[in-house]
């Protein structure tokens, strides 16, 4: 097979970690004789600073071409202060946007040698396995009117929460469809007693669920989805949510299992006519510029994506596996980055990568 991959880097420790993710598919490739083609581009605060835009055109032609991008993260506190379309951030919106990837699936697992990083006791922590599935193109971040104006006491800043029936119907397809790969059972969450919007996306949820007879569904307020993650994180399967929720929840999630370095994402769109899926795939953490150039950073989120690359967008289970078994050795092997509260010296970023590419095994 012919993998033709962009790779955006982006901000702070999305260098290193990409570093890392794009010599583990060397590696597959490798072994299991495929040929994979890298190209790289700009985005975030790099892409500002070369081209004074967070999303070049450039990067959007190269993105459109390749069969699946990865990212690393974008971010830098310098631009802080900036109008929002000059922030790193929106790169990341107009790439998610110009690629049409409107599920975000974000896996939460426990792995048994990471128990003890969790904040939570091991028994509450232990077994929990969901993928929550992120609304990714619409809602609060991309709804209009928005903006400020005025002056003064006036002075008034609006967003708009805004969801078409298409659009929530097609990512509850996506999460019905996953769940059947699994345990069966979708819970989608909103705030629907307080928001027409939420109303809106339990109605139509519920309409989507009639073609799904197979797979349960429950209905969660957000608020208590927070608290339930925290309390009873394995009553989780699917966990079905609209786009700033979902943002949200998966921060959550992601540390339950010890650290947000661990958790990979894949971004869906649309099938192209070649039958592959368009596919951005970025690890959940952030640019992290308090430990950027270090040689600390936890690898594994981003090598994690890789692997949701190789099933999702090239349907190479074996190789995805592989990835994830390797992933899974080098855990138990305790080689650590920070983050994971090793006993003794933590693992480099460079040495935890070294250690998935000699475990890999095809
Ligand atoms: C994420 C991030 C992004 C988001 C930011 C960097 C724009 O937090 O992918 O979860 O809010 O979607
Ligand atoms: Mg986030």
């Amino acid at each position: 097979m012919n993998l033709n991959i962009l790779v955006l880097p982006g901000d702070g420790i999305g260098v290193e970690v990409t570093g890392e993710a794009v010599r583990v598919l060397r590696e597959v490739a490798r072994a299991a004789g495929h040929s994979v083609r890298f190209t790289e581009g700009l985005i975030g605060g790099v892409a500002i600073k070369a081209e004074g835009t967070p999303f070049p055109a450039k990067t959007e032609k190269l993105a459109l071409a390749a069969d699946a991008v990865l990212l690393g993260a974008v971010g830098l506190p310098e631009f802080e202060n900036a109008p929002p379309e000059l922030r790193p951030e929106r790169g990341l919106l107009r790439i998610r946007a110009a690629m049409g990837v409107f599920a975000n699936l974000r896996p939460v697992r426990t792995y048994k040698p990471l128990l003890d990083s969790s904040p939570l006791k091991n028994s509450v922590v232990e077994g929990t396995d969901m993928i929550i599935v992120r609304e990714l193109t619409g809602g609060i971040y991309y709804g209009t009117p928005r903006g400020i104006s005025g002056e003064g006491a006036e002075e008034r800043a609006v967003n708009t929460m805004t969801y078409s029936r298409a659009e929530i119907e097609r990512v509850s397809r996506m999460a019905f469809t996953l769940a059947r790969t699994r345990r069966k059972k979708v819970t989608s969450v909103d705030k629907s007693n307080v928001l027409e919007n939420s109303q809106l996306w339990r109605k139509v949820v519920i309409e989507v669920s009639k073609d799904f007879p197979d797979v349960a569904l429950d209905h969660m307020l957000v608020d208590n989805c927070a608290m339930q993650l925290v309390l009873n994180p394995k009553r989780f399967d699917i966990v079905l949510t609209e786009n700033m929720f979902g943002d949200i929840l998966s921060d959550e999630g992601a540390v339950l299992t010890g650290s947000i370095g661990m958790l990979p994402s894949a971004s869906i769109g649309e099938k192209r006519p070649s039958g592959a899926w368009t596919g951005l795939y970025e690890p959940v953490h952030g640019s992290a510029p308090d430990i950027a150039g270090q040689n600390k950073a936890n690898p594994l989120g981003a090598i994690g994506s890789v692997a949701a690359m190789l099933e999702y967008t090239f349907g190479l289970t074996n190789e995805a596996a592989a990835v994830n078994q390797a992933i899974e050795s080098v855990l138990a092997q305790g080689r650590l980055t920070a983050d994971l509260k090793p006993v003794g010296t933590p693992a480099t970023t460079e040495q935890v990568g070294a250690a998935v590419r000699a475990a890999i095994q095809l």
